[in-house]
């Protein structure tokens, strides 16, 4: 569950206390008999629970919950079902096996929030709210002002949407704009193609991670994130934590690639959230690829490698390489113009997970 929810109880005045976190299973996805005991506890205990809130498209891993099963629960004990599709909602739109899987049950929401800035591909910000019925909105944020009501004709002629009676804002710009160009100009069939085509390429680069030994995948794969990991044999989870922030700033540094950074269950892991749509082509490993080649020359160059052998011992010295690289050194500028000479004609460097290019790559290795 993203840390937004914690933060939305407070801002309700509900306070953090008022969120319940249920444990997940192996795949990541609400354990919902536990979540379904967690309810029967509060009630027992006299609280009041309102709402279930549950995920397509974790922001760790990518995991969705069982939403089918998250509905009926909600429908049995008479709750508000809230998916929160920030990143896999858009997945809806993709013709792929675990597109449909992630989003499967969606439709049974009493509401529904995205973002189009993420899976979308447009730039910042534009989310979008779907509640099930317009009043859900009306009856909670209307707010009646004599320089707000509606005329006979004219700009505010009664009838009209009055989109400050559906949300917080009251003067808000045309964020509607860009999405409805972007549909117009390429439709939802091709952005469905792009979704698709991000969750193979995470596919294909989880598979290249699983066939090196010594990289670790730390996930499951279901829509479009990868988390992966140097690993070592003689380092413990502490020295290898280390060395994976190290490798993933040297990424950053050498302006190799933009992955971030989580961590799983105790383990560091470089993150991967592939939504790049300029990769096009079959060529998925002409473009993710590179993340196998990047990830080769990064434990290399983070510890200053050549041999298998010699690797684990002078990995473990490199730990403190990232402090000795303060932003604005010789280091961040060379990102500047790697990132520049990687960047495809005619498009910046994508704020995509994995904009390395293989020249780019190829030109560290
Ligand atoms: C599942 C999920 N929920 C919420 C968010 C927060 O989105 P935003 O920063 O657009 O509010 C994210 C961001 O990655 C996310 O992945």
């Amino acid at each position: 569950m993203h840390s937004w929810l914690k933060k939305s109880c407070d801002f309700l005045g509900l306070g953090e206390d008022a969120f319940r976190r249920v444990p997940v299973g192996a795949d990541f996805a609400v354990d919902v008999p536990a979540m379904a005991q967690m309810i029967a506890e509060d009630r027992a205990a006299g609280l009041n629970p309102f709402c279930i809130v549950g995920t397509v498209g974790t922001v760790q891993t990518g995991a969705s919950d069982d939403v089918n099963a998250l509905a009926d629960l909600a429908a049995r004990e008479k709750l508000w079902l809230h998916i929160d599709g920030a990143f896999g909602a858009m997945a809806k739109l993709a013709q792929h096996p675990q597109a449909a899987a992630a989003v499967r049950g969606m439709d049974r929401a009493d509401s529904i929030a995205f973002d189009l800035h993420k899976w979308g591909y447009l730039p910042f910000d534009i989310a979008m709210l779907i509640t099930r019925e317009d009043r859900h909105l009306t009856e909670t944020f209307a707010n009646q002002a004599p320089y707000l009501t509606g005329m006979a004709g004219g700009i505010n002629a009664s009838g009209s949407i009055y989109f400050n009676d559906r949300g917080i804002e009251l003067t808000r710009s045309f964020r509607a704009l860009k999405v409805w160009m972007t549909l117009r100009a390429q439709g939802s069939e091709l952005l469905g193609a792009h979704i698709g085509r991000n969750i193979a390429q995470a596919q294909y680069l989880g598979g290249l991670v699983a066939r090196e030994a010594e990289l670790e995948l730390l996930a499951p794969v279901p829509l479009n994130l990868v988390n992966y990991r140097f690993r070592a044999p003689g380092l413990d989870t502490d020295a290898l934590n280390a060395l994976n922030r190290n490798i993933l700033v040297r990424l950053q540094e050498d302006g190799i690639a933009v992955p971030s950074g989580t961590v799983i269950r105790g383990q560091f892991a470089i993150r991967v959230r592939n939504r790049n749509f300029n990769r096009g082509g079959p060529s998925i490993r002409g473009a993710y690829g590179a993340q196998a080649d990047l990830a080769s020359a990064a434990w290399r160059a983070a510890a200053g490698l050549r041999s298998p052998a010699g690797r684990v011992r002078a990995a473990g010295a490199s730990v403190q390489m990232g402090g000795a690289h303060p932003a604005g050194t010789d280091r961040t500028r060379r990102w500047d113009s790697r990132a520049r000479r990687a960047a495809p004609r005619g498009h910046g460097a994508s704020g995509g997970s994995a904009s390395g290019e293989r020249r780019g790559v190829g030109g560290r290795a």
